[in-house]
């Protein structure tokens, strides 16, 4: 509430986002830092995987990812949708068609790296589907993936956060949304922390300016 942020001054806010999160977690927390000039912001970047062993070392007061591990004692607070769409290079085929996933067995797909929250999530659904994609290759970044589909090496399931950047907005970005049925796979964003460990203020802070900027 109101009283906890005027109480905030001066501390250190350490915050870790999965990979996915860095189009959207610095627009967050611009205005928190220019409203708390005395509060040194250190964003750590890194994909799923390693974002939960840092969530298990207790290395950061807030975490921003969209699968809480199960196995740690978390609380979490939903903020925000992330829809999953599929990418194709702009002169695709099939880029003007209504689609279903199963007509897109004999393309190549490109995926991220072993570890990411991205690839977890498509995995699933592919399963549940009974999908089997022909994976050509795995990219340690969203960036790598959008560059080599643009390239033509393939098409791949990626955050639509990551895909609708101004830069990558227009007509001649290389890159088309192919419209396939159950897709966007929609999964939220959290702000996730441990239970166990008590709140820094400076991490209460952020979470009630984030809680007062989403009731407007
Ligand atoms: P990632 O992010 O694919 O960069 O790991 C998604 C997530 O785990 O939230």
């Amino acid at each position: 509430e109101l009283a906890a942020i005027h109480g905030l001054v001066r501390g250190k806010l350490k915050i870790a986002a999965v990979t996915t999160a860095e189009y959207f977690v610095p627009d967050l927390l611009g205005p928190f830092a220019r409203a708390y000039p005395g509060i040194e912001i250190e964003l750590s970047v890194e994909n799923r995987d390693r974002i939960v062993q840092r969530l298990s070392q207790g290395l950061d007061d807030l975490t921003v990812m969209m699968l809480p591990p199960a196995e740690l004692d978390l609380d979490s607070q939903a903020f925000q949708t992330n829809n999953l769409i599929v990418i194709a290079p702009a002169n695709h085929p099939l880029s003007n068609k209504k689609l279903r996933l199963n007509e897109l067995s004999g393309e190549r797909w490109l995926m991220r790296e072993a570890g990411s929250g991205t690839r977890k999530v498509t995995e699933q659904f592919f399963a549940k589907q009974q999908f089997q994609p022909n994976i050509m290759m795995s990219l340690g970044s969203n960036e790598a993936i959008k560059h080599a589909v643009a390239a033509g090496l393939g098409i791949a399931v990626l955050s639509d956060l990551a895909v609708n950047q101004p830069a990558w907005s227009s007509t001649t970005n290389g890159l088309r949304i192919l419209d396939v049925a159950d897709f966007p796979i929609v999964r939220q964003w959290y702000l996730v922390w441990r239970r166990d460990t008590p709140q820094s203020a400076t991490a209460r802070g952020f979470i009630a300016y984030l809680q007062q900027q989403a009731s407007g």
